[in-house]
């Protein structure tokens, strides 16, 4: 298993151009199952995740293909027919967003055999609120040997539902579901993610009716097919969030290109409080500190969006743990999102760790150590932390960052950080 050895003190400073957004990419791939057209998507991350979502697709019926220009990547994905209506254990279990097939094959074929994901590493994340839209269109749902059955043999039916609790998820696989119902569908406390906003923008370049998209209510009007269309994916929100908080964790200087920092949240404002400088045009932000000068405590809640992002809370405490004074961290979405918190402390900071609260209190020193994390996000926490720790840090089981940062090494190695990656 590869490993990345870093020596951590040196500040990034440079440039470093963001990628397409995994979490946008995943669901605007299975809308190739809505159509027999094909889907055009550009700004396709490299990423292990995008890689096993192909083959998934592909079990279902879909021709994919990738080309690469100007370093950008396209895949356009066909599917003239489901030819299979199940994704295995084997696949959904590498990836929770597998379970985002279950909606476009019941919409579109009337059928679909899409296996539980079960738990994961951050919590027990069920998908019941999936299944309780889905049943609200009129699906017949059982679930059989970790199975779900769901059937629609006369097509879904438009329906309004209520999510009890904000699920990205479950509103994208809803969105897609309702853009080929019969009839229309209000969709309430719908997720309000930037890549809720971008997949109904490539639906409606495919042609489906939705209006409100981005805000807690969505609109559907389905219609009896979609058509093909070319989308260019929105860039990586967490991904740009996790060198910003690199660059003020180092004390360092970056401008982050390619991005959106409309879509950053609550995040701005956090690393503003905390001592950063951040400035920002309509495709960059760039983000300093001085080396002299610490970042300073602050609280932090996660919340949906535009709340501070479940995804970004591991790299907030990577940077609260040498700064001055204390920082409450709340974890609010996941129960068991604190994986870092034992590898921070083999580093040397002082974490308190009380229920779905961590009290920070920052040090004036990291140590390198040798750290390995379950999830992709408490992983590169350690990476954050091992760039401002002293000594080498070896952060172990790379295969979980591969799953959602492109080239982590070699955009932060061309900053200036001191970081290989060893394979065994
Ligand atoms: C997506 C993101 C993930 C991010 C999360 C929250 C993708 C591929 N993944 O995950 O990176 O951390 O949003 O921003 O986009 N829940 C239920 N029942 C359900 C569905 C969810 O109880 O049927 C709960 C979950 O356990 C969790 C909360 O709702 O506590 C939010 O989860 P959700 O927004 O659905 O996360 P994902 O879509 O899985």
């Amino acid at each position: 298993m590869d490993r990345l050895v870093m020596r951590g003190g040196r500040p990034l400073s440079g440039k470093i151009a963001i990628s397409g957004a995994k979490n946008a990419a995943l669901p605007l791939m299975t809308a190739t199952l809505l159509t027999q057209d094909p889907l055009t998507l550009r700004n396709i991350p490299d990423l292990a995740d995008i890689t096993t979502l192909s083959e998934l697709l592909s079990e279902h019926g879909a021709e994919i293909t990738l080309r690469k220009q100007d370093g950008v990547r396209s895949l356009t994905l066909s599917t003239p027919k489901i030819t299979c209506a199940v994704a295995s254990y084997d696949l959904v279990r590498k990836m929770r967003a597998s379970i985002l097939v279950l909606g476009p094959l019941l919409a579109r074929h009337g059928e679909a055999k899409v296996s539980l994901p079960g738990g994961c590493a951050i919590g027990t994340r069920p998908v019941d609120l999936h299944l309780k839209g889905l049943e609200a269109m009129g699906a017949k749902i059982e679930l059989e040997q970790g199975y779900v059955n769901a059937t629609a043999p006369k097509g879904l039916q438009g329906a309004s539902f209520r999510f009890p609790i904000v699920s990205v998820g479950a509103t994208e696989n809803l969105l897609m579901a309702a853009a080929l119902a019969h009839g229309d569908t209000v969709l309430e406390n719908a997720a309000r993610e930037p890549e809720i906003a971008d997949l109904a923008r490539c639906l409606m370049a495919m042609g489906a009716r939705i209006e409100g998209a981005g805000t807690e209510t969505i609109r559907i009007k389905g219609v009896a097919s979609l058509h093909g269309a070319d989308h260019l994916v929105l860039p990586d929100r967490i991904e740009t969030g996790t060198y910003a908080l690199a660059a003020a964790a180092t004390g360092g200087d970056v401008l982050l290109t390619q991005t959106d920092p409309e879509t950053l949240g609550a995040l701005v404002d956090l690393l503003v409080q905390a001592g950063a400088e951040v400035e920002a045009t309509r495709d960059t932000l760039r983000v300093r500190r001085d080396p002299a000068r610490r970042l300073i405590g602050v609280d932090a809640m996660t919340a949906p969006f535009p709340g501070f992002a479940t995804d970004l809370q591991a790299q907030f405490m990577a940077c609260m743990i040498t700064a001055t004074g204390a920082s409450m961290i709340s974890e609010t979405i996941f129960e068991n999102r604190f994986m870092h918190v034992p590898e921070l402390m083999r580093m040397g900071a002082n974490i308190n760790l009380h229920g779905g609260t961590a009290l920070v209190r920052g040090v004036d020193v990291l140590r390198g150590a040798p750290v390995m994390a379950t999830d992709l996000r408490a992983s590169v926490s350690l990476v954050i932390a091992g760039l401002t720790a002293q000594d080498e840090t070896v952060v172990n089981r790379v295969y979980h960052l591969d799953r959602g940062y492109e080239r982590i090494e070699a955009k932060l190695s061309a900053c200036g950080a001191d970081i290989s990656r060893v394979r065994d």
